[in-house]
C-alpha cells in the first residue's frame, strides 16, 4: 500500500501538476477541452504548491507519487491570493502565448465565460461552515484501492488539529460525488452548467459537497 505524506518540494511538484493535467476533464486528460498544459497546471495547483505547501498530500508508491490531495484550510485567503497574484501573472502568460489562438482554447473560455455571465459557478455562501476546501486526484491505474480514502482520511485528520470547522469542494463528476459520500460528504448545492455542452455533456452538474468537522467522528470515515 502507498505512503500518505506532506508535499515535499521540489520533488513532488512535477507529479502533481503532471497527475492534476491527466485527469482534469471528469477524470480524463486536459487535452479533451484544453491545449496548454502549463495554465491549467497553474491555475488547478499553484495556490496550494506555491502558498500553502504545509496543506498538500500526496501518495507515494514504491519512489512514484500515484495521487495527490491539495488541500486549502480557509477558502476567501485563496481566492484573494489567486485573484490578485496568480490569475494576473497566468493570463499575460496566456495571452502572449500562442495557446490562445488554438480552437479548442477559444471555444473552451468563450463557453465558461456564457456560464459565468448566467451565474452557474456561483455558490451560495457555505464557506462559514465549511471554510476550508480540497481538490484530489488519483492516477487512473490506481483508482479504487483505497489511495483517495487514505488521502482524505490524513487530510481530515490535519484540519481537525488546526481546528477548522468544515471543508467543502465543488465537483461536476458523479463518481466523485458517491466517493465524497462516503467519506461522510453530503451534497449542499447542486446547479446544472452548460460549459461543456459543445462536448455533448449536455447533462453535467455542478455539485458542491461539505462535511463539517466539529462532530466526534470527524476524523474517522467508516
Ligand atoms: C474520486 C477518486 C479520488 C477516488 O479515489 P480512489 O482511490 O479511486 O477511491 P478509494 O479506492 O479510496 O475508494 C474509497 C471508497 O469510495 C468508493 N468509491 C470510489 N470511487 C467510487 C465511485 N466512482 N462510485 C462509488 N463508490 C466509489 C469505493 O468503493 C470505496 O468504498 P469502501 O470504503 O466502501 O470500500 C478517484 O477516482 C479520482 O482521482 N478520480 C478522478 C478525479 C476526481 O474526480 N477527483 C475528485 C474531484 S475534486
Amino acid at each position: 500500500m502507498p505512503v500518505i505524506r506532506k508535499y515535499q518540494e521540489p520533488y513532488d511538484r512535477k507529479f502533481i501538476r503532471e497527475i492534476c493535467c491527466d485527469t482534469a476533464f471528469l477524470g480524463d486528460p486536459v487535452e479533451n477541452f484544453f491545449e496548454g498544459r502549463e495554465v491549467v497546471a497553474d491555475l488547478l495547483t499553484l495556490y496550494y504548491t506555491d502558498y500553502e505547501p504545509e496543506s498538500v498530500f500526496v501518495a507515494e508508491l514504491t519512489g512514484q507519487i500515484v495521487g495527490y490531495l491539495t488541500g486549502c484550510k480557509n477558502i476567501k485567503r485563496q481566492k484573494r491570493i489567486f485573484i490578485t497574484r496568480i490569475l494576473p501573472v497566468i493570463a499575460v502568460r496566456f495571452i502572449l502565448s500562442d495557446s490562445i489562438l488554438k480552437k479548442k482554447n477559444v471555444l473552451f473560455l468563450y463557453h465558461c465565460i456564457l456560464s459565468f455571465l448566467k451565474k452557474e459557478f456561483f455558490t451560495t455562501d457555505v464557506l462559514l461552515e465549511h471554510p476550508a476546501t480540497l481538490h484530489i486526484n488519483i492516477d487512473r491505474r490506481y483508482r479504487n484501492m483505497g489511495i483517495g480514502k487514505k488521502l482524505v482520511s490524513e487530510y481530515l485528520y490535519y484540519l481537525k488539529n488546526e481546528k477548522v470547522k468544515g471543508v467543502c469542494l465543488a465537483t461536476v463528476s458523479v463518481d466523485a460525488v458517491r466517493f465524497f459520500k462516503k467519506m461522510g460528504f453530503t451534497v449542499l448545492q447542486k446547479k446544472k452548467v452548460s460549459c461543456f455542452a459543445y462536448l455533448g455533456y449536455k447533462r453535467l452538474y455542478r455539485f458542491i459537497l461539505g462535511r463539517k468537522l466539529t462532530d466526534e467522528k470527524a476524523d474517522v470515515i467508516e
